[in-house]
C-alpha cells in the first residue's frame, strides 16, 4: 500500500518531493485504488497544482515543490481517492480542443461527443452564415465549439436548467463566442418562425434500468436531468424529431447524440417521420453514437 503523500516524511523549508515524483507517486496510489486513468489523472492533477506545463514537468520536474504546492497536491490526490472525477477538481475539462468550465450543474462534455461536433462542422461546409440551434447544450460545448469553428455562424442554446445556462454564458465569454442562450423545454422558447440549417442535440438518454448500475463518478457528479432520459431513455427523441420538421430550413440537418445501443430504435423514428438519407455514425469506440438525418420539404 502507498502511503499518502501527506504523511510522507518532509524535509528543509520545501517539501521535500519534487513535481515528478510527486506525479509517479500519485499514480502508483490511483493504480491501487483500481482508478481508470492514473496516469493521465496523476499527470494532470499535477500540473494543475504546480502551474507546471507538461514540458515544464520534464525541464523543471526535479526542482522541490513550494509547500503551497505541496498541500495543493495532497489535497487533489484525497480528493481523487475519494472519487471526485478530475474535471470536477480543477472545474475544468478539454472538449474539441477547448477548456471547458464545469460545475455539478452541467454535463462534463464527453470525447464521444466530439463525432456531434466534426459532423456538423462537415455538414456546415459551402454554407455561409448558418443558424445552428443546440437543444440541452448544457456546458455550451458542443455549440461553443461549433461556433469557435465557424465564426461566421448564428447560435442558439437551449436549457431547461438556468444553471447549467449560466455555465453556458461563462463559457460563451471565455472563448469571447456570441450566441443566444434560452431557457426552456427543447423548442418551446424558439419562434415558431424561426428555421435553422443545423440543429443539434445531446439530450438525456439513459434509462431507469441503466440509472442504477452508472459509475459512482457519473452518479454522483453529473446533474441527473442531463442524465434521465425516462423509463427506456428514449423519451426526448420523438419530441426532438417531430419540433425539427418545423424548425429545419429546406434541406437542413438534424444530429442527435444517442447511447450505444439506441441505434435502431432512433433510426426508425427518423425514418419515420420523413428524415432523408438517415445514417448512424459511430464514436472513437467504435460505438453507436449519433444519428443524423436531412429535412427535405
Ligand atoms: C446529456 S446533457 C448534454 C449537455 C451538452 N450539450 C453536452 O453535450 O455536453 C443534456 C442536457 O439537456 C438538458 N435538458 C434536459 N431536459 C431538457 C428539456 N426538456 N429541454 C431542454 N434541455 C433539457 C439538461 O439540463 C442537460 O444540460
Amino acid at each position: 500500500m502507498v502511503t499518502p503523500l501527506d504523511q510522507r516524511p518532509r524535509s528543509g523549508p520545501y517539501s521535500g518531493i519534487n513535481a515528478r515524483s510527486a506525479k509517479r507517486f500519485l499514480a502508483e496510489q490511483f493504480r491501487q485504488a483500481d482508478l481508470p486513468f492514473p496516469e493521465e489523472d496523476a499527470r494532470d492533477l499535477v500540473l494543475a497544482a504546480t502551474g507546471l506545463s507538461e514540458v515544464e514537468l520534464i525541464t523543471r520536474g526535479t526542482e522541490f515543490l513550494t509547500p503551497e504546492a505541496f498541500e495543493r497536491v495532497s489535497e487533489f490526490a484525497a480528493r481523487r481517492m475519494s472519487g471526485e472525477p478530475v474535471d470536477h477538481i480543477l472545474g475544468e475539462r478539454f472538449f474539441y480542443d477547448l477548456p471547458f468550465t464545469v460545475t455539478r450543474n452541467v454535463l462534463s462534455p464527453r470525447a464521444d461527443t466530439e463525432v456531434l461536433v466534426r459532423e456538423s462542422l462537415r455538414l456546415l461546409e459551402g454554407i455561409a452564415s448558418p443558424h445552428i440551434l443546440d437543444l440541452g447544450t448544457g456546458s455550451g460545448a458542443v455549440l461553443i465549439s461549433l461556433l469557435h469553428a465557424r465564426p461566421d455562424a448564428n447560435g442558439v442554446g437551449v436549457d431547461l436548467s438556468d444553471a447549467a445556462l449560466a455555465v453556458a454564458k461563462s463559457n460563451a465569454a471565455r472563448h469571447d463566442i456570441a450566441a443566444e442562450w434560452i431557457c426552456g423545454s427543447w423548442y418551446d422558447p424558439i419562434d415558431k418562425a424561426r428555421r435553422f440549417d443545423v440543429i443539434v442535440s445531446n439530450p438525456p438518454y439513459i434509462s431507469d434500468a441503466a440509472m442504477e448500475g452508472l459509475d459512482v463518478e457519473v452518479r454522483d457528479y453529473d446533474p441527473p436531468l442531463a442524465l434521465r432520459g425516462g423509463p427506456d431513455g428514449l423519451a426526448p427523441y420523438p419530441i426532438i424529431i417531430e419540433g425539427a420538421q418545423y424548425h429545419l430550413r429546406a434541406g437542413g440537418w438534424l444530429l442527435v447524440e444517442i447511447g450505444y445501443d439506441q441505434g435502431e430504435a432512433v433510426l426508425g423514428m427518423f425514418e419515420a417521420a420523413g428524415f432523408t438519407a438517415v445514417a448512424c455514425l459511430k464514436d472513437l469506440g467504435g460505438q453507436d453514437r449519433v444519428v443524423m438525418g436531412q429535412w427535405s420539404s
